[in-house]
């Protein structure tokens, strides 16, 4: 199957299965995932790396619904873990320690520690003051603890500014010149191993520019550590390989993703340093298998703009109304050949809860079915409960059958929560 979304007569499909058709019976909004797009990202990812020792990791942050995350952990990948909480997940779904890497610029004692306990394959270190903490840890457990210093290479991502990461304006990493010093340091530490380098630029990057700078950086670094003695093994390259959120299924040669344009790139300029290479990736693994199904609830007119006004909202996916990010917005059923310009909107008290702002769709009437695509990264994870509203359920197609993987969670659970 070359794609997993694509119109037959009129109608979008879902591997084999009919999406309106499948709307109808269920209850509006919920989230469904391609099992066949997933692999395909999985797949695209492995051999942008094959030739070379790679380790792929998922970044859990971008969705931990724990059927995706057995399937990845089934393609051979790791896992990228930002908290206690994601590790102690990663691990539960059998993600094998040896292959979890931990970042985040502010991790507890307690997180260094369980990291430590468990033997994952690396710490990313993010200040000065952490690398003692775990210096201070390790010794206490008497463990030696493979870490990388996350270094900030200031270079211009060329994404939003919530998403860029790899710039000196960013709390993230160590500048270049505090990590020469400190490498040096942690090397003399009987409890530390220095053994990688970390960087992160950045999310959703759409040119391969960025990651060559980024090639570049990683071996003039790694030389110069050679220069102080710093043995270096393996090297982190961070996530970030943008998707695209403007396929609207309509023509299948249309890429839904940059994978097989920057990967392979990124990773061939490093593949001759002999060093292992990890990888986090989040985006590009899950995005465009998901979509955010929701039903038109009401048009809406004011002297200035029409509105549609769809069942789900800002609440279930953030993005637009955090980062203006766009996402194509499809009829789940091509009735007409005409556009208007409209907003689709939510049910949030927000004037921030929308999807799309002036957009020229297909006119659309109460009860359309309309899907929110390449919403599989950084939706359901990022959801909440606000304006009381239930956690949806999530689907997944595997050919023609559809499981239910998250039932969701209705407002006499939630009420539950609190009272027991
Ligand atoms: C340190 C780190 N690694 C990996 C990722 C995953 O990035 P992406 O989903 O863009 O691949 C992120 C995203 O925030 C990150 O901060």
């Amino acid at each position: 199957m070359k794609t997993s979304f694509y119109y037959q007569q009129q109608s979008l499909y879902c591997e084999n299965t009919n999406l309106n058709a499948f709307a109808q019976k269920q209850s509006s909004p919920f989230y469904l995932y391609s099992k066949n797009e997933l692999l395909q990202n999985c797949k695209a990812i492995t051999e942008a790396g094959s030739g070379s020792d790679f380790l792929p990791c998922y970044a859990l942050k971008a969705n931990y619904n724990p059927t995706l995350l057995r399937l990845i952990r089934d393609m051979g990948f790791g896992a990228d873990v930002v908290s206690g909480g994601e590790l102690e997940f990663a691990l539960k779904i059998g993600f094998p320690a040896e292959k979890i890497v931990f970042a985040g610029v502010g991790k507890s004692a307690a997180e260094i520690e369980f990291a430590i306990q468990t033997g994952i394959h690396s710490l990313n270190i993010e200040s000065a003051e952490e690398l003692k903490q775990t210096a201070r840890i390790a010794a206490r457990l008497q463990k030696k603890v493979r870490i990388a210093l996350r270094v900030n290479p200031d270079i211009d991502a060329h994404t939003h500014a919530y998403i860029s990461t790899g710039k000196h304006i960013n709390k993230f990493g160590i500048t270049i010149d505090e990590a020469l010093r400190l490498y040096p340091a942690a090397a003399n530490d009987p409890w530390l191993n220095p053994a990688g380098i970390h960087v992160h630029i950045g999310s959703q990057i759409t040119e391969k520019g960025p990651f060559l700078k980024t090639v570049e950086f990683l071996l003039d670094f790694a030389s110069l550590l050679k220069d102080r003695n710093v043995p270096i093994t393996y090297l982190d390259l961070g996530g970030g390989i943008g998707v695209n959120y403007k396929n609207d299924f309509r023509d299948p040669d249309v890429p839904n993703s940059y994978i097989s344009e920057i990967l392979p790139a990124y990773i061939n300029g490093l593949k001759d340093s002999g060093l292992k290479l990890v990888a986090e990736l989040g985006r590009s693994v899950i995005a465009t298998s998901g979509l955010l199904i929701t039903q038109v609830l009401y048009r809406k007119q004011t002297p200035l703009k029409k509105f549609i006004v769809v069942d789900a909202a800002m609440n279930n996916l953030i993005r637009p109304s955090l980062y203006s990010a766009y996402h194509e917005i499809v009829p789940l059923n091509l009735d007409s050949q005409e556009k208007e310009t409209v907003d689709v909107v939510g049910p949030v008290c927000e004037s921030g809860d929308f999807f799309a702002k002036d957009r020229a769709m297909q006119p659309l009437k109460q009860g359309d079915f309309i899907a929110i695509t390449a919403a599989g990264a950084y939706g359901q994870a990022l959801a909440s409960n606000y304006n009381l509203r239930p956690d949806i359920p999530e689907y997944l197609v595997d050919g023609e059958t559809v499981l239910t993987i998250y039932k969701g969670r209705s407002i006499s659970d939630i009420y539950d929560y609190y009272e027991q």
